[in-house]
């Protein structure tokens, strides 16, 4: 048993989506979240800057004492996992793998898709994984820069004008070669799930990959014995680094709950003096 909290981080408010599940699956964790909202997008920013800002969020979070740490973002997933989990003193998860796991539990006839932000997909991590696990499945795999915006701005119910034509872009040629499952490779996207299920048929899977995460934290914790104490009372506790009432407002949304946990402001000078080892 282990009463400190997970942390969780994301480059926004995207990551909430794992949180979430979490809040489902193991309610009686104590989270914390860092939402980098201040420097939010990552997805549109190059491997070297989205390592330094993952890894200040990381250290971030080890000044929390956490016991695990969840990296919720696609794009921090893709581009700087491999170097965040041999960093980290503490197990730690992302959301590619356990998400590539369920595609490939889920898929009927091999043909997988992949949307996320413009870093994930150009890393290739994703149809990498895919690859190994099901060598000769068919894989498509674009980004779809406009999705997270929208979601931000409060775009995301199937009908809406803006979302309709945002799916038309992006999703025609999953629908056109018909994948039978698809990924949702960034944190922001399980918000549009309803609007993607519209656009692509019941038919299709969508595969939540914060949800899968949340999941995988759950595994992890059970095996090395680390689940919070019976009876403890779990929270969620957030900090950003833009302000935090914009946060509460739209964190909502995301969490599908109203924000009951303490909000704070990470000054960016702070954010950008952390180190997670002598290297980054
Ligand atoms: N949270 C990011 C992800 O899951 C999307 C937002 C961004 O570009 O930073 O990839």
């Amino acid at each position: 048993m282990d009463s400190r909290p997970i942390g969780v981080f994301d480059s926004g408010l995207g990551g909430l989506t794992a949180v979430r599940q979490l809040r489902r699956i193991l309610p009686e964790e104590k989270i914390v979240y860092f939402g980098d909202t201040g420097r939010v997008p990552y997805g549109s920013r190059g491997r070297e800057t989205i390592t330094r800002y993952a890894a200040q969020g990381a250290r971030l979070l080890l000044d929390h004492q956490v016991k695990v740490i969840l990296s919720a973002c696609g794009t921090v997933s893709s581009v700087a996992g491999e170097l965040l989990e041999e960093a980290c003193p503490c197990p730690y998860l992302e959301v590619v793998a356990p998400a590539v796991e369920a595609a490939c539990r889920a898929t009927r006839r091999g043909r997988i898709g992949v949307i996320a932000t413009r870093a994930t997909i150009s890393s290739g991590k994703f149809q990498r994984l895919l690859q190994q696990k099901l060598p000769g499945a068919f894989l498509l795999a674009a980004p779809c820069p406009l999705f997270v915006p929208l979601v931000e701005e409060g775009h995301y119910q199937p009908g809406d004008p803006l979302v309709e034509d945002a799916m038309e872009l992006y999703l025609s040629h999953f629908r056109q070669e018909q994948v039978d499952t698809l990924i949702l490779g960034c944190t922001h996207y399980p918000l549009l799930a309803p609007a993607i299920s519209a656009y692509m048929g019941d038919e299709v899977t969508l595969i939540d990959s914060g949800r899968e995460a949340a999941e995988a934290v759950a595994a992890l914790l059970r095996e090395k014995e680390l689940l919070a104490p019976t009876g403890q009372q779990g929270s969620c506790d957030c900090m950003v680094s833009d302000s935090a009432e914009g946060f509460s407002r739209l964190a909502r949304i995301f969490l599908g709950e109203t924000m009951e946990g303490h909000v704070s402001h990470v000054e960016p000078d702070v954010l950008e003096s952390l180190r997670l080892t002598a290297g980054i």
